[in-house]
């Protein structure tokens, strides 16, 4: 799902974040980036979502290459994408739910369809009773909550999380990983970068280590994980014309939004 090679990002002030990384994570895997502060986790993040352009090598995410698609196609990418940012990045003037709700409106989601979700979302974090609340009325590991339920909310392919638990004490950390965990069973691809220790130890997913940009140890080659098929409802299927629902009711989530992206991609490029 997603390929790095010999990739290396030098930021414009001339800090080497990167030194050519050469990664291989496969559909369905549970990833953990560990390494200290600054050693280019967060970077590697923001080249996945194409948030920076590497300097050199090529970026490969659900069999496209990223580094050479063109600008206005990157938010069909990152619709792909649920993606938890270190520093939250919730809009301050909306409330918890709007916050939340924002990103399901964007893909032209139906108001009751926006209200089901978003509740059960803030629900699984934990947050049904903030719904109202705007990001400055909460603390730190709640707004964190919050951007995670952002990034649940339209179920995609793939999670990014850049520290999701950095703010939160040890047992909702471990809820909330565990919650990760349930996720990805059903077919997501996910990603966390986290400084705990403890957390990696209790969960036994793949843990590639970062150090001064390079790849310095990596618990697992690209596993052939076998993909668990998510079961479309019958009142899912309702809503497909017929000879899509057919050809879509054994594929699984990840790979339905992996081929949406592709036709939206590749089928503008026959547009032109
Ligand atoms: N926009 C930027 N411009 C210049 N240098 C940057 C920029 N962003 C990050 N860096 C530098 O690149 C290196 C890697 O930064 P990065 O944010 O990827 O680290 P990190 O592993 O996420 O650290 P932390 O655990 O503290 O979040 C650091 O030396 C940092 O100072
Ligand atoms: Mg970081």
């Amino acid at each position: 799902m997603i390929q790095f090679k010999n990739v290396s990002k030098t930021y414009p002030n001339g800090t080497h974040a990167l030194n050519n990384v050469n990664i291989n994570i496969g559909k369905g895997e549970f990833v953990f980036i560990v390494g200290a502060s600054g050693a280019g986790k967060s970077t590697f993040l923001k080249l996945i979502m194409k948030e920076e352009q590497p300097t050199s090598g090529e970026i490969t995410v659900n069999g496209i290459n990223t580094t050479t698609m063109k600008r206005r196609k990157v938010p069909y990418l990152r619709r792909t994408m649920g993606i938890v940012f270190q520093d939250f990045r919730l809009i301050d003037k909306m409330t918890v739910f709007d916050n939340v709700a924002f990103a399901m409106r964007v893909i032209g989601a139906r108001p009751s369809a926006v209200k089901k979700r978003v509740l059960y979302i803030l629900g699984l974090v934990g947050l049904k009773d903030k719904a109202k609340c705007r990001p400055a009325e909460l603390s730190g590991g709640e707004q964190q909550r919050v951007s995670l339920a952002r990034a649940l909310v339209n179920n995609p392919s793939l999670i990014i999380a850049d520290e999701p638990t950095g703010n939160i004490d040890p047992e909702m950390s471990f809820e909330i990983i565990e919650l990760l965990n349930e996720i990805n069973k059903r077919g997501t691809t996910i990603i966390v970068v986290t400084h705990e220790h403890e957390l990696v130890h209790k969960f036994k997913n793949r843990v590639i280590e970062i150090s001064d940009g390079k790849v310095i140890s990596d618990s697992g080659i690209l596993s052939e994980k076998v993909e668990v098929p998510i079961e479309i409802s019958q009142e899912d299927l309702a809503q497909i014309p017929e000879d899509i629902a057919e050809e879509i009711s054994d594929v699984s989530a990840a790979e339905l939004s992996e081929e949406a992206l592709r036709a939206i991609v590749q089928g503008e490029d026959e547009e032109e």
